[in-house]
């Protein structure tokens, strides 16, 4: 299966800082984000990766492109260690790039894979700018949904109400545990509109009809052409409480507080970074007494 990765957007959420860097390439502790959404789409068995880039995104290029300059250097100052997580990078897959010219959404987004995906029954579209953990990476449980079912499938997970409408939510019809079907899809609803607290977090296997959809679909919420309005005409759709964790880069909060927690999964940093915690803890309490 061929895996597409949407990274074309602006990234306003983030500003100052994307001003003149894409969102994707935001270092999550000690990788870029988009590095972590390609392992865990290599991880999932896909080797063919289409990143849908736009104006301003050079970097993500660059960064997947082989470096001779870098590597170079590197071998000449014996830095091996470095030297073959540079090269295994730029091996990790076959890395394609088609640009969206224009910011029309997500729905129009993904409609720019089309050409690249064509003959192929079903793709897996991973967003750039969320990260997931779990045992079986999520795309490769939502591929074994697809192909337990033979329907598209989509990851989703219970989010508080209050925040809601900063996703896309679907109406469920349990199946069985985990399972849902996804009778209506509502994107960004208000909370008094939302049809359940299931959001969509970026993970989606998806049948290639979904292009006959998309280009039907009108421009929805924000003036943009969703890629959950064009779902709503899929036959069928599955909703899948996946078996993970999803971090969420796009907003500034969540970005520290997944650079913090990834930082302390490594123990070669995680006793310090503890005690500075502790000591920015105490001072903080002590300055409010
Ligand atoms: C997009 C999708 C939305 C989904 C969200 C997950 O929205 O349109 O359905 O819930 O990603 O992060 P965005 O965050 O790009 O506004």
């Amino acid at each position: 299966m061929k895996a597409v990765i949407p990274a074309a957007g602006l990234g306003t959420r983030f500003l100052p800082v994307t001003k003149a860097q894409p969102k994707e390439m935001l270092p999550v502790y000690d990788k870029p984000t988009i590095q972590y959404v390609v392992e865990e789409a290599v991880a999932s068995g896909i080797n063919d990766i289409l990143i849908v880039t736009g104006k301003g995104k050079r970097s993500i290029e660059d960064h997947f492109d082989k470096s001779f300059e870098l590597e170079y250097f590197l071998k000449r100052n014996g830095k091996n260690e470095f030297l073959r997580e540079v090269e295994a990078i730029s091996e990790l897959a076959d890395i394609y790039y088609v640009r969206q010219k224009e910011q029309k959404g997500l729905g129009d987004a993904i409609y720019c894979a089309k050409k690249h995906v064509d003959g192929e029954d079903a793709f897996a579209v991973l967003l750039g700018d969320t990260i997931t953990t779990s045992k079986v990476p999520c795309i490769r449980q939502l591929i074994d949904i697809y192909k337990e079912y033979g329907a598209s499938a989509i990851a989703v997970e219970e989010v508080p109400r209050e925040k809601v409408e900063r996703y896309g939510v679907i109406k469920p019809k349990p199946l069985k545990k985990n399972l849902y079907i996804a009778e209506d899809l509502v994107e960004k609803p208000p909370v008094e509109e939302a049809p359940s607290n299931l959001a969509i977090i970026g993970r989606y296997v998806l049948e290639s009809e979904i292009f006959d959809h998309i280009r039907d679909t009108p421009p929805g919420v924000g003036g943009e052409i969703q890629l959950t309005d064009a779902m709503r005409s899929l036959n069928r759709l599955y909703g899948y409480l996946f078996k993970g964790k999803t971090y969420d880069i796009g907003n500034k909060v969540d970005w520290l507080k997944t650079s913090i927690e990834f930082a302390l999964k490594d123990e070669n940093i995680r006793g310090e970074l503890m005690d500075y915690i502790k000591r920015l803890l105490k001072e903080e309490w002590n300055d409010n007494k």
